[in-house]
């Protein structure tokens, strides 16, 4: 029986990256907040493979542990000798009717879609498919070979090639596509007699032409080929990718400020005519529903924001649910489990975590809100603090529908305001509040008659 060909993608990401200079390894460096190895990952992950397969050597534990895609095979290159001595390496991994892909670590912008360009060219005539690419400056790449047909014949890297040789602009990108069984032969066939003294995966292609049997696929998209090897590079393609999510973002009905001056690492979903100010930051999974607005210098992550809200400059929101036409800034801040029900209002200065915020409820000045149920139409003056924290343990805060709290409050918990109540400004309620009443704690006003202000020493 002839089972179906098998996508067998193979990430190369073995390499030092000596020139980051960094502790960390360089496919872990990160683009748009996750390592640009794991960027290639969820490319390959796309081409309806069963496995992936990663060469892996400098860093390896630590790269081990960053990447935990069950789908990774991992293959150790212990010295690495070129990048055709790196696919050696998985060797036995690769069965003859397998369309290998080869993709890197340090280049994390390729597309799903170009890989499978290459898979699909490979056809039943063909062997090797290369992509390939045209610089106006191709310094340091291998160059494209090809007859006065067009047909390819083989590369030839920049420290091989002569004079005539450098000027061609069409280069080797790297990545490629390869029937197993001919790879296989292809890999059993290197040699490092070359300057470098390296096993150079690109001699296939020679090989391969031989035969007769090379395809070429052209990037048009430089950037997607685009390696990393030192912090220039990683910021630029941070730009570009960043460029891209803003451009999704105005297609998907947002209006931003500035395309340049907006961060998303992670998903951020919008609905229709949602503002985004300049210098917003967001992080993991964020929902703006329709019409939501985001003021400058926010930084929000794994949140959701519905419809109509209004989020006010500076404020820090992480792992919160904003409610229906809620207001929240100008530098709020909202800490996991914040949940500010519709038409809540948190105003600046106000920290808020692990609490419920009820419908219409306003917390608007200067406040604490800590493991607190709140109710509907509550109004917390200025200044108020939750005190939750014993030193040992935390406790909740309960305040009823219609409460009003005056200003610089303190609700010590575990306490209960009941509905209704009004706490007078400046208090300390350690018990029970009850309900439709004034409850206050006060000192005594006294008044020194003679008192004098402190004179300065000389
Ligand atoms: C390679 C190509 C060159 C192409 C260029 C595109 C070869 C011989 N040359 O050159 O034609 O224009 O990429 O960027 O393939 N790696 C390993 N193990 C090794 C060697 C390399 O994992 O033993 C990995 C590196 O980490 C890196 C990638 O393979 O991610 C490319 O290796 P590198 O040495 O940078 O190749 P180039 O000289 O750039
Ligand atoms: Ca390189």
């Amino acid at each position: 029986m002839e089972g179906a060909m098998r996508i067998l993608p193979i990430i190369l990401a073995a390499g030092q990256g000596t020139r980051m200079r960094s502790s960390l390894p360089k496919v872990l460096h990160p683009i748009a907040g996750k390592p640009m190895l794991e960027h290639v990952v969820e490319a390959c992950c796309q081409l309806n493979n069963e496995k992936i397969v990663i060469i892996y050597g400098h860093g390896g534990e630590q790269v081990q542990e960053a990447i935990t895609y069950p789908i990774v095979d991992w293959v150790l290159q212990k010295e690495q000798k070129g990048t055709g001595h790196a696919v050696v390496q998985a060797f036995d991994m690769i069965k003859d009717d397998d369309c290998v892909v080869i993709a890197y670590g340090d280049v994390p912008l390729i597309k799903a879609h170009t890989l499978q360009q290459l898979v699909t060219a490979l056809d039943e005539a063909t062997d090797l498919v290369v992509l390939t690419t045209i610089l106006a400056n191709p310094t340091n790449y291998g160059r494209i070979l090809r007859d006065v047909n067009g047909k390819v014949l083989g590369n030839v890297e920049e420290k091989d090639a002569d004079d005539q040789q450098c000027l061609i602009n069409e280069v080797n990108t790297g990545f490629m596509a390869a029937r197993g069984k001919a790879l296989k032969s292809w890999l059993q066939q290197l040699d490092p007699n070359n300057a470098q003294n390296e096993y150079y995966l690109t001699d296939c292609i020679a090989m391969a032409a031989s035969t007769g049997s090379v395809n070429a696929v052209v990037c048009t998209d430089i950037n997607e080929v685009q390696g990393v090897n030192d912090r220039i590079q990683q910021a630029q393609l941070e730009r570009v990718y960043q460029q891209e999510q803003a451009f999704n973002l105005m297609r998907s009905g947002a209006s931003l400020a500035d395309p340049s001056r907006i961060d998303v690492r992670g998903e951020l979903t919008v609905g229709q005519d949602v503002k985004i100010d300049v210098n917003a930051v967001f992080t993991g999974k964020v929902t703006l529903g329709d019409r939501v607005s985001i003021a400058a210098g926010c930084v929000i992550s794994d949140s959701d924001i519905a419809d109509d809200a209004i989020i006010k400059p500076h404020s820090v929101i992480e792992s919160a649910v904003v409610g229906k036409h809620c207001q929240v800034g100008p530098f709020a801040r909202l800490r996991p489990e914040a949940v500010l029900c519709d038409y809540a209002k948190v105003g600046n200065y106000v920290e808020v975590k692990k609490s419920t915020i009820g419908l219409h409820s306003k917390v608007s000045h200067l406040s604490y809100i800590g493991d607190t149920v709140m109710g509907d139409h509550v109004n917390i003056g200025a200044g108020t603090i939750t005190c939750n924290y014993d030193g040992k343990n935390k406790h909740q805060t309960v305040i009823g529908d219609d409460v009003f709290v005056g200003s610089s409050t303190q609700l010590v918990a575990p306490v209960v305001v009941k509905k209704g109540a009004t706490i007078g400004a400046g208090s300390t309620i350690r018990k029970e509040a009850p309900a439709d009443k004034l409850t206050l704690t006060r000192n005594k006003q006294i008044t020194i008659n003679g008192w004098e202000r402190p004179i300065k020493k000389s």
